[in-house]
């Protein structure tokens, strides 16, 4: 068994307990079709899945053809078992720039600086990384609110680079935590030790919501790592093209995932030209080339990254739209053997 090349069957029936799986790799390599597979085969083995996407644009709502805009989990219809959600990332960005402002105000105040909170926040907020941040911390609401509602949540996502550099930086983050916490508790016994009434200033510390909250924000992303760092629950999938970018860029995110402790899943080569469509009716020399092309990454793919690889898709001959497209997808990744 060992020396068996594991594919995606034997990846998902060697781990049944995983729950969260997350699709990443470069733009237009197929992150929503393979999300969209993934979930689909769960639900058609009996699962209750649910497919999140955290992208700016609306590609469920297309590729289900049915509209998934409203921001909360709407059933696939004509599917059993499946259901979708497609997160609004600019309301959450609002909602996101709220909160870093009130914390921001307080700080500054309690730092004693002179300057509008609004103003800082809102250089941060153009940093394209806030976005990004807001649908990591949307993922982990998602994961924590929702796990225990489906059997399998299959996240297809934008910014896994991101969602994994935050993970590293939760480190950083924590220990900011910490010492935001310290900070604001030396301040309030400062209070305590001035004041007459030693036990009611105490209380006040306990029932702080500034700690409260910095607290709550830390067992948080606590729980998040704990999810994100167990292979038995998570897996993240790596899609490419059988081109030179894409690989790069997979493997750049394999050797970052790792670096922080993510179970990877494996890697999926989407769209692959068959052998077969150059026998099939008028060959063109543009289709040779293509075809000729593709076979020369995939020689680098079997060099570098064949162990990892769980499924190769071909390219279709239209694009994916509608369930039927989507369970062919699914077919085809669960079917594929070395
Ligand atoms: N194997 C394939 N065969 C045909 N069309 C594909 C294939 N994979 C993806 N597509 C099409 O390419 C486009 C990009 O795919 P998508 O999954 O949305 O990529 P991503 O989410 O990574 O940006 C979509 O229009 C999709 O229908
Ligand atoms: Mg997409």
């Amino acid at each position: 068994m060992s020396n068996e090349h594991e594919n995606l069957k034997s990846f998902i029936e060697g781990h049944p307990s995983i729950k969260y799986l997350f699709t990443g790799g470069k733009g237009g390599v197929g992150k929503t079709i393979s999300a969209a597979g993934l979930a689909y085969y769960f639900a058609s083995q009996g699962e209750k899945v649910l497919l999140a996407s955290l992208n700016p644009v609306h590609s469920l709502s297309s590729l289900f053809s049915q509209d998934l805009t409203g921001g909360g989990i709407e059933k696939i219809s004509g599917m059993e078992n499946l259901y979708a959600v497609e997160v609004d990332i600019r309301e959450r960005v609002k909602k996101y720039k709220e909160q870093l402002s009130e914390k921001l105000r307080w700080f500054m105040k309690w730092a004693d600086i002179p300057l509008k909170a609004e103003e800082f926040v809102d250089i941060a907020a153009t940093n394209p990384a806030f976005e990004e941040s807001a649908m990591f911390d949307n993922t982990i609401d998602i994961m924590l609110k929702e796990g225990e509602n489906f059997d399998k949540i299959v996240f297809d996502t934008a910014a896994v680079a991101n969602a994994v550099r935050l993970l590293g930086l939760s480190k950083i983050y924590g220990l900011w935590l910490n010492r935001m916490i310290e900070s604001r508790k030396e301040a309030l016994s400062l209070r305590v030790k001035l004041s007459f009434r030693k036990e009611k200033a105490m209380e006040e510390i306990k029932r702080d919501p500034m700690i409260k909250d910095l607290l709550d924000m830390n067992e948080r992303i606590r729980e998040a790592k704990k999810i994100f760092n167990n292979p038995e629950k998570t897996a993240f999938f790596f899609i490419t093209l059988p081109l030179a970018l894409p690989i790069a860029v997979v493997k750049r995110f394999i050797k970052m995932v790792q670096s922080f402790d993510i179970p990877t899943g494996g890697v999926i080569v989407n769209g692959l030209l068959k052998r077969e469509y150059l026998k099939k009716g008028k060959v063109t020399e543009y289709l040779v080339n293509k075809y000729n092309e593709q076979q020369h990454y995939m020689e680098i793919i079997k060099r570098d990254l064949w162990p990892s690889v769980r499924a190769i898709i071909p390219l279709y001959p239209t694009e994916i739209i509608g369930l039927k497209t989507v369970a062919k997808v699914a077919e085809d990744l669960i079917n594929w053997k070395p």
